[in-house]
């Protein structure tokens, strides 16, 4: 029996490994908080995974689709077809381009002071589940990661000083997890009380001008202090929301710049102190705040080639883009085209009159995919999402701002849940590499789906699709010299079609 057993499990073996060799997919354990979809449970033993998925060969594409029925990151196998019908009203038709339009620059999440305490409060097993879900192979393959540089609200008590208490450790070891370094970028929420015009971590105040050079010399202190725990950053925000501090009253930790001062600032301290401590190649983003304020923003800090010389970005949060056009994006960079435009911070939650933690909430879901959707079709380079983990109520957060997050940790119980936005997250994070290009994706859709697609740098393509009403219907995807590809796209649901690169033929590769 043992040896016969061991014969099968070698030949077995040996048929995979030249079929594929790749882990299997655990799936996702739900539980129903009550709130339509289902959050997917994870202890010290067992959390579901997503392995880097080895692509089918040419005329077949491997679909990944989660929807409201608790569906997380199925897979199904499609073949192409020749036949160019179906143009009823029942299907959207799209077709795949080879225009190029930006280059991606990633995916992530913050390294708040919230998200490592709670990381942390699991035992290590757990901790290691959690971190692996994001970082590593087996799980979103998350490339960025934001930190606050001194206290900010998602902190249990402000600060300014003691810089990174547990964040340190949580870091390295997500980058062990992940075999590489990640993308990390420092936003700063105030400077120190003393440096500022209201001697306070809160409310209406700014810089004092006499403190512009002290301040500078603070990011490079920042800095060599994570290099001396073998921490490099590769960028940095001028300001995390800088219009916060000219709000009166303003309740978590800000600290108040126009465009123009912050213009002022860049070009005449921070920028040059950068350089002067060798650290120019460090990516500077301006703004890392509302998209209301482009392209004003940029336009007042990058015409000034002063100030444009240390810039690399322009950072930008979700919170207004509810009534907010995108174009705006677009006018960025139609005049600033040099100057990636990144997506650094996003929650659900964050209004006083929703739940801040809804486990399972697919709507949640929907609001990520969408804006992540809409702004990749707008020139933005990536996302950045808000805290890594929170726990049941929705912090800590010494300023009751309390808000959801992909991740939420059940102390007590040794769990963690992963929300629909978690799932969101991976359909782009796991598909679209750091480096893909973004392609053009031409529709003849009367259902207004939202849809981007991507050429990943090993030739690989990536096509997410999101329906948030309540009918199903086809999507017809053509590949020029390939055919089309069907797929059933259900009520309520999201996709991410990955497609070789033999599926697209020669001439239409030679043209990207
Ligand atoms: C962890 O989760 C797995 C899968 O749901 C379950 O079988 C196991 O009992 C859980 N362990 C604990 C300690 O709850
Ligand atoms: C369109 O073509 C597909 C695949 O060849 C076939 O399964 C389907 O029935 C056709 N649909 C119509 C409306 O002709
Ligand atoms: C699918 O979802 C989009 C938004 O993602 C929505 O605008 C559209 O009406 C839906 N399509 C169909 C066919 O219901």
């Amino acid at each position: 029996m043992r040896g016969s057993a061991a014969w099968f499990v070698f030949l077995f073996g040996l048929v995979r490994g030249f079929a594929a060799a790749e882990e299997p997919q655990l799936p996702c354990v739900p539980r129903d908080f009550g709130f339509g979809s289902v959050a997917c449970v994870c202890n010290a033993t067992y959390c579901d995974t997503l392995p880097t998925p080895v692509l089918p060969s040419a005329g077949r594409a491997l679909v990944f689709t989660s929807d409201i029925e608790g569906a997380r990151f199925l897979r199904t196998q499609l073949s192409f077809s020749d036949s160019q019908n179906g143009t009823g009203a029942d299907v959207a038709r799209f077709v795949l381009e080879s225009t190029a339009f930006q280059t991606v620059v990633g995916w992530g999440g913050a390294f708040t002071d919230a998200a490592a305490k709670n990381i942390l409060d699991l035992s290590p097993d757990a901790q290691d589940r959690l971190l692996s879900s994001y970082f590593s192979p087996s799980g979103l393959e998350y490339n960025i990661g934001r930190v606050n540089m001194g206290g900010c609200d998602f902190s249990w008590r402000t600060y300014t000083y003691a810089d990174a208490e547990g964040d340190i450790p949580v870091i390295k070891r997500a980058e062990a997890l992940a075999g590489r370094p990640l993308k990390l970028f420092a936003s700063p929420w105030t400077a120190p009380k003393w440096m500022k015009t209201n001697n306070d971590y809160v409310g209406y105040g700014q810089l004092r001008t006499d403190m512009y050079q002290p301040w500078a010399d603070y990011f490079v202190r920042f800095l060599d202090e994570y290099a001396a725990q073998g921490i490099t950053y590769w960028g940095l925000t001028a300001q995390n929301e800088p219009i916060d501090g000219y709000v009166p009253g303003f309740f978590f930790n800000c600290m108040g710049w126009t465009a123009e001062e912050q213009r002022k600032w860049v070009a005449e301290n921070l920028g040059p102190t950068l350089l002067q401590h060798g650290y120019e190649d460090v990516k500077l983003m301006i703004l890392d705040d509302q998209r209301y304020e482009l392209p004003g923003w940029a336009e007042n800090v990058l015409s000034d080639p002063e100030a444009a010389q240390y810039v690399s970005g322009i950072g930008v949060h979700w919170y207004g883009d509810l009534y907010t056009v995108p174009e705006r994006l677009t006018q960025t960079h139609d005049l600033f085209p040099d100057y990636f435009i990144l997506g650094t911070e996003a929650c659900e939650g964050a209004t006083p009159l929703e739940v801040d933690v809804a486990l399972g909430k697919w709507e949640r879901l929907e609001s990520y995919a969408h804006d992540i959707i809409v702004d990749m079709n707008h020139w933005v380079t990536g996302w950045v999402d808000w805290n890594l983990a929170l726990d049941m109520q929705g912090g800590p957060n010494w300023a009751e701002n309390f808000v959801d997050a992909p991740i939420i940790v059940n102390k007590e119980a040794d769990e963690f849940y992963k929300n629909p936005m978690f799932y969101a997250m991976g359909h782009f994070s796991k598909f679209v590499k750091e480096g893909a290009t973004k392609l053009g994706l031409a529709s003849e859709d009367p259902k207004k789906l939202d849809a981007t697609a991507f050429r990943n740098p090993d030739g690989s393509t990536a096509v997410v699709i999101l329906n948030r009403s309540a009918n199903d219907f086809e999507v017809v995807l053509d590949v020029e010299g390939r055919g089309s590809l069907r797929l059933e796209v259900a009520h309520r649901s999201l996709h991410t079609a990955c497609l070789y690169r033999d599926h697209c033929d020669k001439t239409w590769l030679d043209r990207l």
